[in-house]
């Protein structure tokens, strides 16, 4: 089986990269490397199983000759984390539009499987806790940047849903905070990165707000376990699933929980979201899934508890930081 994985040089991609080789696939990556790294891959080139391409989801010529090569379709390019969305709102609305409408387009053509990555972010302020797909979206205005994000990949997924009613077999994953090795500190999962270089770093750990807003952190290997059965169960066609952790924790407590397992002097200080973000900002205050349908549809459970995914993103940030 050969996978196009789309933006594999990424956080999670990568770790998808590591999974689908392991279980036999050959890959190709494309990656644009605006947010990715090949070091995240590296590992694998030069190497039979993985072939890299440094190129942007946006150019429909070269996705088309990509996607007729391969089995499968993982659709996971896109500008994401509130750093890189607030810095460049046009770039992040066009490649998590464009980029999303041109590789779905050529896996329609091609008939290929295709699987497209969103996130808990479609639920933004709700607060109709635990999110189950069907729930509203509820956002701010367009005035507040940061709901450009969220409502690019709303859209993506009306883009998924609709070339499916055209045929084409396809699957939606909603993440929720994922985290893991190569976390990149100014991405999607930022606070925990963040949360561990300032620890080891022995410098002041910034929590944003109070620290009351919570999170269902989800280790990356759960993540890409969710992903690879949305791609490949038959049932999964033509569904939206919420692939995270059912536990709900602080980003207080996750501050806390680093301080200790790292075992850094550095103090935790709370900082208002305006001073992080700007004034114009809004921050949705809890995100729980309802995991249930991923767990009847497709047997997903999410694993490994918080504790014990620090420890291995603890581990990995001690032995790659710079
Ligand atoms: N990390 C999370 O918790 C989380 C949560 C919700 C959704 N997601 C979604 O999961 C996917 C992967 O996110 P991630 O956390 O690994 O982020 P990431 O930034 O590490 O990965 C995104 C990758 O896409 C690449 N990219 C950006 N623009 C591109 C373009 N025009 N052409 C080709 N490649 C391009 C980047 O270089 C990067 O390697 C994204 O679609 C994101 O929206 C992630």
């Amino acid at each position: 089986m050969r996978a196009l994985v789309t933006g594999g040089a990424g956080f999670i991609g990568s770790h998808l990269v590591d999974e689908l080789i392991a279980q036999g696939y050959t890959v190709t990556v494309l990656d644009d490397l605006s947010q990715g790294k090949k070091e995240n891959i590296a590992h694998h080139i030069p190497g039979p199983s993985l072939h890299f391409v440094e190129g942007s989801v946006t150019d429909p010529a070269l996705v088309e000759s990509l996607v007729s090569e391969a089995d499968v379709v993982y659709h996971l390019a896109a500008v994401v984390g509130v750093y890189y969305v607030l810095r460049d709102p046009l770039r992040t609305i066009y490649v998590n539009t464009v980029g999303t409408e041109v590789v779905l387009r050529a896996a329609f053509q091609h008939r290929k499987r295709a699987l497209v990555a969103s996130s808990s972010e479609v639920y933004g302020k709700s607060d109709a806790l635990p999110l189950s797909e069907n729930n509203d979206g509820v956002f701010g205005p367009p005035q507040v940047t940061r709901w450009c994000y969220a409502l690019s990949k709303a859209l993506d997924e009306h883009l998924a849903l609709a070339y499916c009613k055209k045929g084409l077999e396809v699957s939606v994953v909603r993440y929720f905070n994922a985290y893991g090795p190569r976390l990149d500190p100014l991405g999607y999962g930022s606070v925990i990165a963040r949360f561990i270089t300032q620890a080891l770093e022995g410098k002041p750990i910034t929590v944003y707000g109070d620290g009351s807003q919570t999170r269902s952190f989800t280790y990356v290997s759960d993540t890409v376990q969710g992903t690879i059965l949305a791609a490949s169960l038959p049932q999964a066609v033509g569904n939206v699933f919420n692939i995270g952790n059912g536990r709900e924790t602080s980003v207080l407590q996750v501050a806390q929980l680093v301080k200790e397992m790292t075992g850094s002097p550095s103090p935790i200080v709370f900082v208002p979201y305006e001073e992080a973000y700007g004034s114009n900002f809004e921050e949705s205050l809890h995100r729980l899934p309802d995991t249930s349908k991923a767990e009847k549809l497709l047997g997903f459970k999410a694993k490994v508890p918080l504790e014990e995914g620090l420890k291995r993103t603890i581990a990995w940030f001690r032995e790659n930081m710079r």
